[in-house]
């Protein structure tokens, strides 16, 4: 049985992942230092998969510490790479802290691996790494030109995992993610965030009375109802591409870089509509203006997912909403009891 180390398991999309890794019969480790997640995730998913995974709760940056994992743990056959801060406001203010905290706890992490011989890594990146690209959808091979702190953490690990894998022989997958929404059917995992940054999850808080209305960032965009388009993807389908990833690597030890998207596009508008639909709630919403940094429209070309791992999304726009939805009814107040 293969064993996979997670680090930022107990996150949102980490903890999907170390779902559809126990599903798929992995043994899992997982190293978070909770900083931004719940113990309570890593329960629900042993809970879900009726397995237990084994919890580290350490920083990655405390590079004795995860040595010692390694060491203790044996065998690990490849890691999965979550633990990173990304709040793209946040990055603007404190650029020191997110290119400490990223790219060091790559660095200890990558140093770790080489110790003890663990040659096989899927990154957890971003479709922000392509800032605002010249065409959609965007292929891999585009420009990478991130706008702020948080997209170039992300291009700089990429850089570095690259350079990495090319030096030692190892095999790398970037996966640059679109935009990750949604919750596991069973509304018992989802996204928890402090203060919703991002669409979903505060569309999410509206509907549920916890705040009063959402701002629509600009309605001027050249899209066709004036609100930004983008590329949801269901977490689960996410999670999956990790797992198809690590396949991959099994028989490909070079570097890989694939956006996981749908290819197909939703309007500010268009969500919000369908989480009223779906929700039967009112959802206030009032338009405001553009938020710094935002692009017009971001399409995944997942071509190359899609032909070298097989994945494919599965899961569309209702069962994107319709789970975000059943995870904030089901858990009003995220993990917190
Ligand atoms: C954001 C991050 C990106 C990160 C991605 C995934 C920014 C600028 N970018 O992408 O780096 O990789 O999340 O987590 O934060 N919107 C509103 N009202 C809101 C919130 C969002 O109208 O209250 C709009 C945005 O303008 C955008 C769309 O909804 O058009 C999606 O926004 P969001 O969910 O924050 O994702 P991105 O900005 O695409």
């Amino acid at each position: 049985m293969s064993k996979i180390l997670v680090t930022g398991g107990a996150g949102y999309i980490g903890s999907h992942t170390c779902l559809a890794l126990l599903e798929a019969n992995y043994e899992v480790v997982v190293v978070d230092d909770l900083s931004n997640s719940s113990y309570e995730a890593i329960t629900r998913v042993e809970k879900l998969s009726k397995k237990k995974l084994s919890f580290h709760k350490e920083s990655i940056l405390n590079k004795e510490a995860l040595d010692q994992i390694f060491q203790k743990e044996k065998n690990v056959d490849a890691v999965i790479h979550f633990a990173a801060k990304k709040a793209v406001g946040e990055s603007c203010e404190k650029p020191l802290l997110y290119y400490q905290n990223n790219i060091s706890g790559t660095l200890q992490l990558l140093e770790s691996m080489k110790a003890s011989n663990v040659t096989d890594i899927v990154f957890s990146s971003s479709a922000t790494v392509y800032g605002e690209p010249d065409e959609v959808p965007v292929k891999e091979d585009a420009d990478v030109r991130p706008t702020n702190p948080y997209g170039q953490t992300k291009a700089m690990m990429e850089q570095i995992l690259k350079d990495t894998g090319a030096a030692y022989g190892w095999g790398i997958a970037l996966l640059r993610y679109f935009n990750p929404v949604g919750a596991h059917i069973s509304g018992d995992i989802g996204e928890d965030p402090e203060y919703p940054n991002n669409l979903l999850p505060f569309v999410s808080q509206v509907a549920a009375g916890i705040r009063k209305k959402v701002t629509i960032f600009g309605e001027d965009y050249p899209t066709p109802d004036g609100t930004g388009v983008r590329d949801y993807i269901h977490v689960i389908d996410l999670a999956h591409a990790h797992v198809k990833a690590l396949i991959k690597l099994k028989q490909d030890k070079s570097t890989h870089t694939y956006n996981i998207g749908t290819g197909r596009g939703y309007s500010v508008k268009e969500m919000v509509e369908t989480f009223r639909k779906i929700s039967q709630k009112e959802i206030p919403a009032v338009c405001g203006s553009r938020r710094e940094g935002d692009v017009p429209i971001l399409l995944a070309d997942a071509t190359l997912a899609n032909k070298e791992l097989g994945w494919q999304a599965e899961f569309g726009l209702e069962e994107m909403i319709s789970t975000a939805w059943k995870w904030q009814s089901q858990n009003p107040k995220g993990y917190k009891a």
